[in-house]
């Protein structure tokens, strides 16, 4: 069984169904609204844990209503969650999302995801040691996402760096990760380039591995092994809510990454399929015995 610790933030998502997004100073009738689990960090620990990891989450939650409901439900995926602080005078982060013309707009408040701490992590340090991997992502202080690529580098451990949502990262901190996974977008906004660069070029100019994600053009990929960028494909599926493709791939890649890095990507891109196929982020995530039917069965691609 994988060890993965995730470093991330935990929200609730808003989410409402319109039949497009509206403007500016616009008044729309949506057609569906509804709470669901969400936070690049906690979902990414769920999406482990539904295939079998054993999953430690640092992070932070406000002691309100829907604090109680995040935690209660990361409880009842499995995930350990010990490193997760309650903090007294923060709201729970939330994210609002728009779900329209099969895209999605979000707006997410940090509120106590922006109280984790390198101290958490730090705290975290004997569980990280043990752990097959880490993942990290770019909704905390940028100051606990460095304390962790530092200490995952210290002790040996392979930390997988999901920058998003995007923004320019010192050099060194990329020297620091195992595993860098943007979509196009966010690596050229990590790197400092044009985002209209090739993304071949870009995957080739990052100083590590890099699995890159495409959406329904699947994922490319390049590591020492693999110095050239690799191409596999998706898997087709009719999709109703991409939120939480990326993460549902990260946590997969996290858990399969001792498969090596092509058969990880392989599932990693077969379990994000499965998720857009359900509302919410948390709502498609595959547990193992389904992912496994699910590349059994011979999907396209
Ligand atoms: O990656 C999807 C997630 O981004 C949503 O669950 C939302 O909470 C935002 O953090
Ligand atoms: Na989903």
């Amino acid at each position: 069984m994988s060890c993965i610790v995730v470093v991330g933030s935990i929200n609730m998502d808003l989410v409402t169904l319109a039949p497009r997004f509206p403007g500016a100073g616009e008044t729309l009738l949506g057609s569906r609204f509804l709470t669901a689990h969400g936070g690049k960090g906690a979902n990414q620990a769920v999406a482990a844990a539904r295939l079998g990891a054993s999953v430690s989450m640092v992070g932070a939650l406000g002691r309100d209503a829907f604090g109680d409901q995040l935690h209660a439900g990361l409880m009842r995926e499995g995930v350990d969650l010990a490193h997760v602080a309650r903090i007294d005078h923060e709201c729970s982060g939330s994210a609002s999302i728009t779900v329209a013309e099969g895209e999605n707009q979000i707006i997410v408040v940090p509120a106590a995801n922006a109280c984790v701490t390198p101290a958490q992590v730090e705290a975290a340090r004997e569980t990280i040691a043990q752990a097959d991997a880490v993942l990290v992502q770019l909704e905390i202080p940028l100051d606990a996402v460095e304390a962790t690529l530092r200490l995952g580098h210290l002790l040996k451990v392979p930390v997988i760096l999901n920058p998003a949502p995007a923004q320019k990262l010192p050099h060194e901190w990329l020297q620091l990760t195992s595993y860098l996974t943007p979509n196009q977008h966010e690596l050229a906004t990590v790197l400092g380039e044009d985002t209209h660069s090739d993304f071949r070029d870009l995957m080739r100019r990052a100083p590590g591995p890099v699995v890159l994600t495409r959406g329904s053009e699947g994922a490319w990929y390049r590591d020492s092994a693999q110095p050239e960028p690799q191409h596999q494909p998706s898997f087709a599926v009719d999709a109703t809510d991409t939120t939480g493709a990326g993460d549902t791939f990260n946590g997969a890649l996290a858990v399969f990454l001792h498969e090596g890095l092509p058969q990880a990507v392989r599932k990693a891109c077969a379990a994000a399929a499965l998720s857009v196929t359900r509302l919410g982020a948390q709502g498609g995530m595959p547990q193992r015995a389904e992912l496994d039917a699910f590349l059994a069965d011979g999907p396209r691609a």
